[in-house]
């Protein structure tokens, strides 16, 4: 017998669940990229994009996953040999700035561990010590998805004017778009990337680079920008074909016209409610079992935290033996503590995270506390008592 079958729950912070709806929209015939449909659906497209990063700006999307949309951002805004600031919170602090790095760019990391977010007086004394203006942009994780904290973009663009510096500011909503409030032209933030499978709830292979018109202008004077990254064609293509330079990815396109029709008809709002309030849930049932036990957040102060994901410590070889049972007693896939292993813990066994991004709701948040809640007990992890019922105080009174 297996009390792991049925529905299955991947609760890992990406790819997240996909809806029935966006896997039927994919299950179609090839479509012709030449006319008809599929053009006329793209243009559809672009401005529901807009609408959920909250920008009047440009969309440039690609055949990519977040690390091909790191790039793209990057090969359009900083040549080889010039300079960027990385304020880093966790892994993805880190990888962007070793893309920077893989393309010739000379990347500054402030590395702000993997418990806290930007201290932005840090960022501000790195900013005044450039004089001569050397960085071009600063990139930040609006969530870092490894650490799940949730940095104030706002505050880096009020540093960025208050020091005078030009620098573009690009973050990163790969883990937060569609999840996480995040307003792109009211907190000035220059460039963002996104990516089809967390919030947008696609499959892996989409990646998407919004811009303003600051950053256009320094697109314009960058020396090359090889024709595969270019942004320009891709966001006022004048053949359907420059959407993507070359074919587009039809079915990813068709499952994401899906998802953006769930997305405005629950309205961005409730959406990022939907995901506050379920975070809210996770972390009352998570205080309550860290009274008598091991288990912490590993961002301590809520206002700091991610509402699509959650990094907890148990500490090893709890988090890993925990995954493992859920997994195949409980049909429920926690996420591995990724890139922890610096963090007090040996191998970052003792880390594990739920991503609960996208297509999930009370029930299904329920159930994973209720997995996980189950599996302490099959594995004799010490819990403090308590924890369901908080977790449905929380629902109950939203
Ligand atoms: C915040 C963040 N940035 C970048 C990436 C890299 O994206 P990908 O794995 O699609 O290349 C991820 C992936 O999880 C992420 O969460």
């Amino acid at each position: 017998m297996s009390l792991a079958n049925g529905r299955p729950y991947l609760a890992i912070p990406g790819p997240s669940v996909m809806p029935d709806a966006v896997l039927r929209a994919m299950h179609a015939a090839s479509p012709n990229i030449y006319e008809g449909d599929l053009p006329e659906m793209v243009a559809g497209i672009v401005p529901d994009l807009r609408r959920v990063a909250r920008t009047d700006g440009h969309v440039a999307m690609y055949i990519a996953n977040g690390h091909g949309a790191w790039e793209a951002a990057l090969s359009n805004t900083v040549a080889a040999g010039e300079a960027v600031l990385v304020p880093s919170t966790g892994r993805f602090g880190i990888g962007w700035a070793d893309t920077a790095t893989g393309m010739g760019i000379d990347a500054t990391v402030i590395d702000f561990g993997r418990k806290a977010p930007i201290d932005l007086d840090r960022v501000a004394d790195a900013l005044k010590a450039d004089t001569d203006h050397k960085f071009r942009a600063v990139l930040v994780q609006h969530v870092d998805t490894s650490s799940s904290v949730r940095n104030d973009i706002a505050g880096v663009r009020q540093v960025l004017d208050d020091t005078g510096h030009p620098a573009l500011l690009m973050v990163d909503c790969i883990a937060s778009l569609a999840c996480d409030v995040f307003e792109m032209d009211a907190w000035g933030a220059d460039v963002m990337v996104a990516a089809s499978q967390k919030g947008l709830m696609v499959p892996p292979g989409l990646g998407f680079v919004f811009y303003n018109d600051r950053a256009a202008a320094q697109r314009a004077r960058m020396p090359r920008v090889t024709r595969y990254w270019d942004w320009a064609t891709r966001s006022d293509p004048e053949m359907f074909y420059q959407y993507f330079q070359g074919t587009a990815p039809t079915h990813h396109l068709m499952g994401l016209r899906a998802s953006l029709d769930m997305i405005h008809a629950e309205g961005i709002e409730a959406v990022w409610n939907r995901h506050a309030v379920l975070a809210r849930a996770i972390w009352a049932a998570c205080d309550a079992w860290g009274q008598e036990g091991p288990l912490r957040l590993n961002i301590a102060d809520p206002a700091q935290r991610s509402h699509a994901v959650t990094a907890l410590r148990v500490g090893a070889p709890y988090g890993s033996k925990l995954r493992a049972w859920t997994a195949s007693n409980t049909g429920v896939v926690l996420g591995i503590g990724l890139g922890m292993s610096e963090d007090g813990d040996a191998d970052g066994t003792g880390f594990f995270r739920f991503g609960h991004m996208g297509h999930v709701n009370a029930h299904m948040i329920l159930g994973l506390l209720g997995a996980v809640e189950a599996g302490f007990i099959a594995l004799d992890i010490p819990h403090g008592a308590g924890g369901l019922s908080a977790a449905a105080a929380v629902i109950s009174q939203a």
